[in-house]
């Protein structure tokens, strides 16, 4: 089997090459992100034969540990979550080249014995001056650490080498704190230097919606309001908050995916095609759609927004408990577990056609997708026949589960009458693709450590974002919650959702 993710195989069929030496350093290496998906992608990415020769992990965290303690601990991480059988000779190498610095992040003699282990590193692998610091740990520490990366001289790149900083999310939780996180970081990094996350961006299938769109001749003569209908966008989950009622109870469905992943969905849907298939023109045309969002005010917070909160129910057969019974959750939380959204954009592509976005909690079934629905066909010719069935086409792109693409269109049902029923054609990834195992941050490590920052975004990105929600939030925030409509967990969610389209004529595709 070809071990190489697709995604790193280039339009020509070649294996990409290795990424530069490197020292990738982790700022919260004791962590589950790092235990459930970093260092299972760079074992993937060392079974692809993607990580430098001159290569090695250094994990920074609080607790007390020694360099062989940290590589029991990986050694037990890709155990239990790499996604495939581990091969020992893979996994004893990488693990023989993770290493470990015990400190307070907002110390500065952290980043002093750092460097001293970066040094000795360097050494140990040949990792040159190349670092990448990751930073895997709790939001309210990003700003520090990236001073302290600063202050110490780590963030500085000269003599030909870099340093670069990868920002998970969330990043900010409203214009401003997100405003105020940019400059921060800015004051240690410049722009180039900073990759922020949105790991939605790092899936296949969300990265084939430009090639969908610009590699086939078909779909952009018709990607535009003569012909599109309107478009739905559903993030679903059938994950409740489970541990993370803490978090989540000030976070909420908006903040935690609409101006990141719901808007990267949009933009891609919505956005101009590039003049290269390049970091900056692809990032741009996508910005261009997010600030062509018809801005909302106050009134349309309530008229064209919808937000739900689940109760008790049961997902695929198990028991939910109420999201007010969760773990640090407040017993009497206002906080939304479900949003869904009508949205215009302003721009001759796209005007007059609404994009409807949904995403939440404990709903029915685990859904992803894009779903684009086309104009009627005129019906003169069928007039006299009974065409109750002439459905609108649909194009559906699974984003997952379930990757792949489908397109329903309309067909003759074999007989002597004319009878029209509404047939799908249906393409499957895996009927194509022998896909490597994949955590989907393989393609964004190993893209950072190359320098490509396309799936990435700048500050301008994450700030138009968070400039349409704003205006909601703060609506939300001066309201008395009336609007918080309660769904039990297991459906598709508040029935008042449905007004949003019924007021068109339309309806939300099911979710279950
Ligand atoms: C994260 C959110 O960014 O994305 C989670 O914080 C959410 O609440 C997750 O569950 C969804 O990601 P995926 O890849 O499972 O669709």
């Amino acid at each position: 089997m070809d071990v190489v993710a697709p995604s790193l195989v280039t339009a020509v069929g070649h294996a990409p090459r290795r990424a530069d030496p490197c020292a990738f350093v982790i700022f919260g290496a004791a962590g589950d992100l790092t235990k459930r998906l970093l260092l299972p992608a760079l074992y993937n990415l060392a079974t692809g034969q993607l990580l430098p020769d001159a290569f090695a992990v250094v994990g920074v965290a609080r607790a007390q540990m020694s360099d062989d303690e940290f590589r029991r601990h990986m050694t037990d991480a890709l155990e239990e979550f790499a996604s495939d059988g581990v091969n020992q000779e893979t996994r004893d190498d990488l693990i023989a080249r993770c290493h470990y610095v015990r400190g307070d992040f907002d110390d500065p003699s952290t980043y002093g014995r750092l460097k001293t282990e970066l040094a000795k590193v360097n050494r140990a692998h040949n990792t040159g001056e190349n670092c990448l610091f990751y930073l895997a740990m709790p939001p309210d520490l990003f700003a520090h650490v990236a001073r302290l990366l600063g202050e110490s001289g780590l963030a500085k790149e000269e003599n030909g080498y870099w340093r670069r900083l990868i920002v998970e999310k969330p990043f900010g939780d409203d214009l401003q704190s997100a405003c105020a996180l940019n400059k921060q970081l800015l004051g240690a990094f410049s722009e180039h230097q900073i990759y922020r996350i949105d790991h939605y961006l790092g899936k296949e299938t969300v990265q084939n919606i430009m090639v969908l769109r610009f590699a086939n001749g078909m779909f952009e003569p018709i990607w535009n309001r003569h012909h599109i209908d309107h478009v739905q966008i559903t993030v679903a989950e059938t994950v409740s908050v489970e541990s993370r009622g803490k978090f989540y109870d000030r976070t909420g469905a908006l903040r935690d995916m609409v101006p990141n992943h719901l808007f990267q969905l949009l933009a891609l849907t919505a956005m101009e095609p590039p003049s290269r298939f390049e970091a900056d023109a692809v990032r741009t045309e996508k910005l261009k759609a997010i600030e062509a969002i018809h801005p909302l005010t106050k009134d349309c917070a309530f008229a064209d927004i919808v937000r739900g909160q689940y109760t008790a129910g049961s997902v695929q057969g198990k028991p939910v408990a109420a999201y007010r019974e969760a773990p640090g959750v407040s017993p009497r939380s206002m906080t939304e577990t479900y949003v869904a959204m009508r949205l215009l954009i302003d721009n001759w592509r796209w005007a007059g056609v609404p994009f409807y976005l949904r995403t939440g909690k404990a709903l029915g079934a685990r859904k992803t997708e894009i779903a684009i629905k086309f104009r009627s066909a005129p019906l003169a010719l069928f007039r006299d026949m009974p065409v109750e069935n002439l459905a609108q086409n649909l194009l559906i792109l699974r984003i997952q589960p379930d990757e792949g693409a489908a397109l329903h269109f309309n067909a003759k049902i074999p007989g002597p009458d004319v009878r029209i029923e509404n047939v799908r054609m249906n393409f499957k990834y895996e009927d194509y693709f022998d896909a490597a195992p994949s955590t989907g941050y393989e393609t964004l490590i190993y893209d950072c450590m190359i320098g490509d920052s396309m799936l990435f975004q700048r500050a301008v990105d994450i700030e138009a974002g968070w400039r349409v929600v704003d205006p909601i939030l703060q609506a939300w925030g001066a309201a008395d919650g009336r609007d918080l409509h309660p769904y039990p967990a297991g459906s598709d969610g508040p029935k008042e959702a449905e007004c949003l389209l019924s007021r068109s004529g339309q309806q939300w595709r099911a979710i279950t």
